[in-house]
């Protein structure tokens, strides 16, 4: 990472940070023991308070979530070393334009760079992807994970992780769904056997954090996005009435939020969160983002239990493999389009 801001890093004047906003207060803590102990009326109550939540803040952050300790400060420790490489090692196991897997530094949000460098891994490799994101693409292409040789333990470390974060995103689906009114297994299915991934980050010091963002302002495609971060503040959300506000980091929660996918899934029910990463001066960020979305041939569109006359289907479907890769090849490309986003498939009503 260079240590002088280059001009690719720097942000559009109305993009740039505001270093005025407000801590957000209230954000909804969830705890999801009840869906351990099976006692109906508590999980019908914690159904309730995701619903209330995702419909609120479109976020929370969960406690007794059922991911071992010690899973994630093995995870958290070996990644702090992955990045502790020097960068040669690292390009070892670089990502390209074909296989959007490992090692990068240059990923671009909105096509300009973000302070950031990632290691991307699916959870269940190797996955078969459309070859390319145009609609007529038949071909399929079977991408699988990079495996770093340094520093030891380091694979099996992520593996662990991710399974873990994959079991908690099944979890939460359960909740969603029943909060839906569906079924708890209803979106099971869609997801088993998924090219979900777990994106790694690491936020350097950056001398000039007014100017940059780790990550510029998006939405996520997933369904939901399990997101552990370390005890450093970054991220920041836009609420409904256009307001930014910093998250700060709970010790031991995640945070949930919703993404691309469940906002189709759910016919616009639950929308999927804006949000950003802030970059600071002296301290490094880390964070793990478990990226849980449907298979690839998963044709993502509103649950017809959810759509009737009255609620007619606000979008139209499309194949999650090529949504995903266009939503990939724009972390590389610059592209003279948008971000592809469920509005960009929405039926004028
Ligand atoms: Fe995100």
């Amino acid at each position: 990472m260079a240590c002088e801001v280059e001009s690719a890093y720097i942000q559009p004047t109305d993009t740039r940070p505001d270093p005025t906003i407000q801590v957000a207060q209230g954000i909804p803590v969830i705890d999801l023991s009840p869906l351990d102990s099976g006692d109906k009326s508590q999980v019908n109550q914690l159904v309730e308070e995701v619903k209330a939540a995702l419909k609120e803040w479109r976020m929370f952050f969960v406690v007794n979530h059922g991911i071992p300790a010690d899973i994630r400060q093995n995870a958290d420790e070996k990644i702090a070393q992955f990045f502790a490489l020097p960068l040669e090692e690292k390009l070892k196991v670089q990502r390209d334009f074909k296989d959007t897997l490992g090692y990068f530094n240059k990923e671009l949000t909105h096509n300009t760079k973000d302070w950031v460098e990632v290691y991307d891994y699916f959870v269940n490799s190797p996955v078969e992807l459309p070859a390319n994101a145009e609609a007529d693409c038949p071909k399929m292409v079977t991408l699988a994970n990079k495996r770093p040789e340094n520093p030891l333990g380091f694979v099996e470390a992520c593996d662990a992780y991710g399974k873990e974060a994959e079991r908690l995103g099944f979890r939460l689906l359960e909740v969603i769904a029943l909060s839906l009114g569906l079924p708890s297994k209803r979106f099971q299915a869609y997801f088993e056997n998924s090219g979900s991934f777990n994106r790694v980050n690491h936020y350097p010091p950056c001398p000039s954090p007014s100017l940059v963002l780790g990550k510029g302002c998006h939405t996520d495609a997933s369904a939901l996005t399990v997101l552990a971060t370390d005890n450093v503040s970054g991220l920041e959300i836009k609420r409904k009435d256009g307001k930014w506000l910093k998250v700060n980091p709970l010790p031991g929660a995640y945070i949930i939020n919703t993404g691309e996918a469940m906002n189709v899934f759910s016919n616009g029910y639950y929308e999927s969160l804006e949000h950003r990463v802030v970059a600071n001066t002296n301290q490094h960020r880390y964070s793990m983002g478990f990226s849980f979305g449907p298979a690839s041939h998963v044709m993502v569109k509103p649950l017809k239990e959810l759509v009737n006359e009255l609620n007619p289907p606000k979008f139209k479907g499309f194949m999650w493999g090529k949504f995903y890769r266009s939503r990939r090849n724009s972390n590389f490309l610059r592209l003279n389009a948008e971000n592809l986003e469920a509005r960009h498939f929405k039926i004028n009503q």
